[in-house]
């Protein structure tokens, strides 16, 4: 339970909604931590594939777990910098073979327990913003704001293609953008280790129509009511 003044807020939702931009602009905001959960589970795909680690080999996927995977974030110029073992792998988890793979490897207890052990050690004082998945029904169950993001299909495609654009990643089309988001879905949502769904305290919202500073200028308002209300219970 966290007992400071700062709350915890949890941003889940389907692929490419905006969670990492909402999440981190409200981390900006109100001059907390961010964490990119999905850039975990990315890193943790990219090891799999670079060093042929089988799925179903639970012994070398618990030995990469234990003693060869080493994650961290680093801010490149105001950026976040997803680093696997001391390289910035920032790009390449963003990359279609990383996409591709990263949901079955999320299906995977051994990972999903390691990486939430990691996750809630570094929000356990609060004062965090993470996005994923199961971030407000399994990390951080007891977060004050919990937000859960989605968006139609095309908005979504047309939002991930920009990304990989400014990202000068270039090996896409439109179709299999969407195509890896609808398979992304599914997969996430029908695994049966911590499904991404709707916590039941979690605010829904649709953001197709919304601005990023709208939806920015909604949430923060949210986010300082309760951090009202927090300090003030603090205080009696
Ligand atoms: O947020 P993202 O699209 O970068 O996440 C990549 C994949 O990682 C996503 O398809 C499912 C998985 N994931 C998860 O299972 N749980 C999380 N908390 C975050 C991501």
């Amino acid at each position: 339970m966290n007992t400071s003044k700062k709350i915890t807020i949890a941003v889940d939702g389907f692929a490419a909604c905006g969670k990492s931009t909402l999440a981190k602009a409200l981390a900006k905001e109100l001059n907390y931590a961010y964490v990119d959960s999905g850039a975990m589970y990315r890193a943790v795909t990219l090891y799999f594939l670079d060093n042929n680690i089988d799925l179903d080999d639970k012994e070398a996927v618990q030995k990469a777990l234990d003693e060869q995977i080493y994650i961290e974030f680093r801010n490149i110029d105001g950026n976040n910098h997803t680093f696997l073992n001391g390289i910035d792998v920032e790009e390449e988890i963003r990359s279609f073979r990383v996409s591709d793979f990263v949901s079955p490897v999320a299906t995977v207890s051994a990972v999903r327990r390691t990486l939430v052990k990691i996750q809630q050690a570094i929000g356990k004082n609060g004062g965090i913003a993470m996005d994923g998945r199961d971030i407000g029904t399994v990390v951080f169950k007891d977060a004050e704001l919990k937000l859960f993001l989605t968006a139609s299909i095309e908005e979504r495609t047309n939002r991930r293609l920009q990304e990989l654009q400014s990202k000068n990643i270039q090996d896409f089309t439109a179709e299999a953008v969407a195509e890896n988001l609808k398979t992304r879905d599914h997969i996430d949502s029908t695994r049966a280790d911590s499904p991404l769904m709707q916590a039941e305290d979690a605010i829904e919202i649709d953001n197709s129509l919304l601005t990023p500073e709208e939806q920015l200028a909604y949430t923060l308002e949210l986010a300082k009511d309760l951090i009202a209300e927090k300090k003030k219970q603090a205080t009696v």
